[in-house]
């Protein structure tokens, strides 16, 4: 049933209406900017849901309840508009707690085996979640909290979301202070920045979970969308989705994506799906193109640009239809996948993969770039 109480009991706020738009004379255009209404409440406190809009119809809905991305709407090559990305349009969808649709990932995206790490001398013991291990922050990770938003530029269609994680929260360590910006650019992109600090040594891991879904219908499965990955290994898993330790070359394998392959193509050889992190090649630190994704029914292409080394290929294989949409469509299994950049999961327990403690005095920071063309 669809659910619109929210939205009827308030007034859109129009915050500003500012970028630049170069063709004002034909006033074709859609106002350029960012607007909030009201989304409900979660724990006691209201939740806001923000508009992003840019100058060629790119639309993306961001709700104060677990940064989540409700819509993200684009047109298709025939100029149709629809959403890319699985979502509901009423906070009870969020609340009744889907398995992270479109949310902001923390403390640490990902698994830490038997919710459990060392730092120096200290052991920490952590909420578990999935079975014995601890997945994408515990029981109430950063998707499941109200961030506080700000919009600190007035030139571009920016939303700051910010979030104090209490020392102790879920078993981490620390007060961490998280700040994570969400951009819409006028060339389509959307840009997420996350910023963080703490006052004690603490794992941090910070990613996006959001269900893309490039035919713009979740009737459709993604297993005929095209995924290129810029990574010569991945990290296998154990039966519990922990990583072994080994980077294991991809070449000859069905997690071989350094040329495009269609998912669907070898995806039955992979036991349970795709759920795999894979260790993109650039080293450095800097922003690169870590994946394409495109879908040649609706003509749209997905480019993944990120500073982190490694990204979850995540397929839905846990959808099974049990969800539903507004208007009572079932997420069926592989109707959306994720490409969720970040560290390795599990790297407080494995010494050789990339460091993942963020200790007091220093800056977390990492970039992430979704660019969508049609
Ligand atoms: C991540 C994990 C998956 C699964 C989904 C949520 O992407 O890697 O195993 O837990 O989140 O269902």
């Amino acid at each position: 049933m669809k659910t619109i109480a929210g939205f009827l009991s308030g007034i859109t706020v129009l915050i500003t209406t500012f970028m630049s738009c170069t063709n004002t004379s034909t006033n074709t255009a859609p106002a350029a900017g960012i607007s909030k209404q009201p989304f409900g409440e979660a724990d006691g406190k209201p939740v806001d849901l923000y508009t992003l809009t840019n100058k060629n119809g790119v639309q993306v809905k961001i709700s104060t309840y677990g940064g989540v991305i409700t819509s993200w709407i684009t047109p298709d090559k025939n100029g149709k508009q629809s959403s890319i990305v699985l979502g509901f349009d009423s906070l009870s969808g969020y609340l009744a707690k889907p398995p992270y649709f479109g949310a902001l990932i923390g403390r640490y995206g990902n698994r830490i085996a038997n919710g459990k790490f060392k730092i120096g001398d200290s052991t920490y013991t952590l909420a578990t979640n999935n079975g014995k291990n601890s997945l994408h922050g515990g029981n109430k990770g950063f998707d499941k909290v109200v961030w506080t938003a700000a919009t600190p530029n007035d030139s571009v269609a920016s939303l700051a979301l910010s979030y104090l994680s209490k020392d102790g929260e879920e078993g981490y360590p620390g007060n961490l202070q998280v700040n994570v910006v969400y951009t819409l650019t006028p060339d389509n992109e959307l840009e997420i920045t996350y910023d963080a600090t703490t006052d004690k040594a603490t794992p941090i891991n910070l990613t996006q979970h959001s269900y893309f879904n490039l035919t713009g219908d979740h009737a459709n499965t993604i297993l005929g969308h095209k995924l290129q990955l810029d990574a010569d290994y991945y990290t296998p898993v154990d039966t519990s989705l922990i990583p072994t330790g080994e980077l294991k070359a991809v070449k000859g394998t069905p997690f071989d994506f350094t040329s495009p392959h269609l998912i669907g193509e070898r995806i039955d050889s992979v036991p349970g799906g795709y759920d795999h992190n894979f260790v993109l090649n650039s080293k450095d630190g800097s922003l690169h193109q870590a994946a394409t994704l495109t879908d040649s029914v609706s003509g749209r292409k997905l480019e993944v640009f990120t500073t982190e080394p490694g990204i979850q290929f995540y397929s839905g294989n846990f959808l099974n239809g049990s969800i539903k949409d507004n208007s009572g469509k079932p997420f069926n299994q592989h109707t959306g996948m994720c490409l969720e950049t970040q560290h390795f999961p599990n790297s407080p327990n494995e010494p050789k993969f990339p460091n993942t403690i963020l200790k007091p005095g220093e800056k977390y920071h990492t970039v992430t770039k979704y660019k969508i063309s049609w």
